[in-house]
């Protein structure tokens, strides 16, 4: 399904990043497995188990460490990566009341900022070189329906829905589709540090009775980076197990 394709996958180090990787691969395509954490970027080429697919360090909010990846990937594989899968994303929970500026921009930074470069960066490449492509921006279900301590989360990932339909229709004419996956819970280190009473309250609300498991989420990404999804562009696709409907 992904055979010829060159994947660039942001957070691919862990959690729903590391997922991407292991199913783009499965699926035939080379992967670079970006991460601010080098050697959880390097271990997850190395759970890939062949040569033609790589770890490297990447900071999604500083522009020059992202131009360093696009440059190091069109100079490793002559091309550039035409699948890309914005993963990277961090929280800093808080209630609003004790939320600080800067615990509310580190979160926009990451998380909006880094796929607003990513995105800009690789579809760069891409039109420069004159290939289509696909860029898959993971958002979240908390950017359309809130939860409560996320405000810097929630507004980031709502940012990141409007940004990649406005992607979707600049790029389209390029030949490069842009689309959001919206994951609820899902089993990753990040919903890992919800407390369990919290976590409590959460698991009720999924109708299928279940935190997802990182590859559920992944599945769609690969889908959405093939060929097979060439009809869709703009669309935000929810992976909830009926999360709060
Ligand atoms: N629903 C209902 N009640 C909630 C709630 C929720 N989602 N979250 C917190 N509350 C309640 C608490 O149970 C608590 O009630 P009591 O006073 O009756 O005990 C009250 O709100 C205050 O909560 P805390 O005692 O926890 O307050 P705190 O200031 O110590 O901590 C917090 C606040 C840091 C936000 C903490 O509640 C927390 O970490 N919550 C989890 C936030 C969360 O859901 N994060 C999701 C991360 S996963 C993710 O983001 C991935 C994704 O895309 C979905």
């Amino acid at each position: 399904m992904l055979s010829g394709k060159l994947a660039l996958v942001t957070g691919g180090g862990s959690g729903i990043g590391r997922a991407v990787c292991q199913v783009m691969a499965r699926e035939g395509a080379r992967v670079v497995a970006a991460d601010l954490n080098e050697a959880s970027a390097k271990e997850t080429a190395a759970l890939l188990a062949s040569a033609e697919h790589v770890g490297v360090p990447l900071d999604v909010t500083s522009e020059e460490s992202v131009a360093a990846v696009v440059r190091g990937v069109r100079d490793r594989y002559g091309a550039p990566a035409d699948c890309v899968v914005n993963c990277a994303g961090i929280t800093a929970d808080s209630m609003l009341k004790d939320m600080s500026v800067e615990t509310f921009m580190r979160v926009v930074d990451v998380n909006l900022k880094g796929t607003f470069l990513v995105t800009k960066l690789t579809s760069n490449a891409m039109i420069e070189a004159k290939v289509g492509g696909s860029i898959v921006n993971i958002a979240s279900i908390v950017g359309k329906g809130g939860n409560i301590g996320q405000g810097n989360y929630a507004a980031s990932k709502a940012g990141v829905e409007g940004f990649t339909r406005t992607a979707a229709k600049e790029l389209g004419r390029k030949g490069i589709r842009c689309n959001a996956i919206l994951p609820g819970f899902i089993d990753t280190p990040m919903v890992a540090a919800v407390p369990e009473k919290v976590m409590k309250l959460l698991v009720p609300l999924i109708v299928l009775g279940r935190p997802g498991r990182p590859e559920e989420v992944a599945e769609l990404a690969a889908f959405l980076a093939s060929d097979r999804a060439s009809y869709m562009t703009g669309a935000s696709v929810e992976v909830t197990g009926g999360y709060g409907i």
